[in-house]
């Protein structure tokens, strides 16, 4: 059985029980030319704020979120959980929470340079994206797990795995033809009590997700070479 087909359980505190891994090699020469397709295809990849309230096929955004959940995690714990919200009344409330929090951010709150950070992006106050958009996938944290006897257990590597998992959903979202936003509205507590997440989560970002809107602009943005990120030893 693949472990897609088994439901995941606990294993925290069992022994080492390994199993065969004997994946295909790819030929250098295929390879290559998948790197440089992906390279390119990853290099067209632009947030999007202005979306077209066009229906998304609900089932690819399912997809993107299980391959965003077969990211590696500290310990194998997995500590994610993403809410798919769809309800028109949900996205409101969220709307209407998140542009109060953010209408606090840029009349003060951030502060001159964080402001000036975000400038060249366009940003404001005003968050359609949130109602626009036919999804929203909202990303928690597990902080921690709570044992059968009640106790709280410690995860591990909470925010890089995680932060892992968001980068491979924005990718599957991104190759499944769907635009996507990483929105961070500050303080984001009141996704917890609009969505009734339990203690342990803490929220990491509300993800709107759908097509661009017929007259879509982004910014004007140049990324880093690869000189510029990597060195070579
Ligand atoms: C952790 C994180 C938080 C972000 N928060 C916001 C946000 O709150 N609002 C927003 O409009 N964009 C947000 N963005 C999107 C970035 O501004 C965007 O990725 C960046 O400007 C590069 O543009 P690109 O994605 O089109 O390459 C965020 C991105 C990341 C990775």
């Amino acid at each position: 059985m693949s472990t897609s087909e088994q439901r995941w359980s606990p294993i925290h505190g069992d022994p080492y029980r390994p199993v065969p891994y004997r994946p295909g090699r790819t030929d250098p020469a295929d390879s290559l030319a998948r790197a440089a397709e992906l390279r390119a295809r990853m290099d067209e990849r632009r947030t999007v704020r202005q979306f077209a309230a066009d229906p998304v096929p609900a089932q690819v955004v399912k997809d993107a979120i299980a391959c965003a959940a077969t990211a590696p995690s500290g310990a194998h714990q997995q500590p994610w959980t993403f809410v798919l919200v769809q309800d028109e009344e949900v996205r409101r409330r969220i709307r209407e929470a998140a542009e109060e929090e953010e209408r606090l951010s840029y009349d003060g709150r951030l502060g001159e340079e964080w402001l000036a950070a975000l400038r060249p992006l366009g940003t404001d106050r005003v968050k359609p994206h949130l109602t626009d958009a036919p999804a929203l996938i909202v990303v928690f944290q597990q902080r921690y797990w709570l044992g059968e006897d009640g106790e709280k257990r410690k995860h591990y590597y909470v925010d890089e795995s995680v932060g892992i998992a968001v980068g491979m959903l924005l990718t599957a979202l991104h190759l499944s033809g769907l635009a996507a936003l990483v929105h961070t509205p500050s303080p984001m507590r009141f996704l917890s009590e609009v969505l009734r997440r339990p203690a342990n989560e803490k929220a990491f970002a509300v993800i709107p997700v759908g097509y661009p809107a017929p007259d879509c602009e982004v910014p004007d943005l140049v990324r880093k070479s690869l000189d510029q990120v990597m060195t070579e030893i």
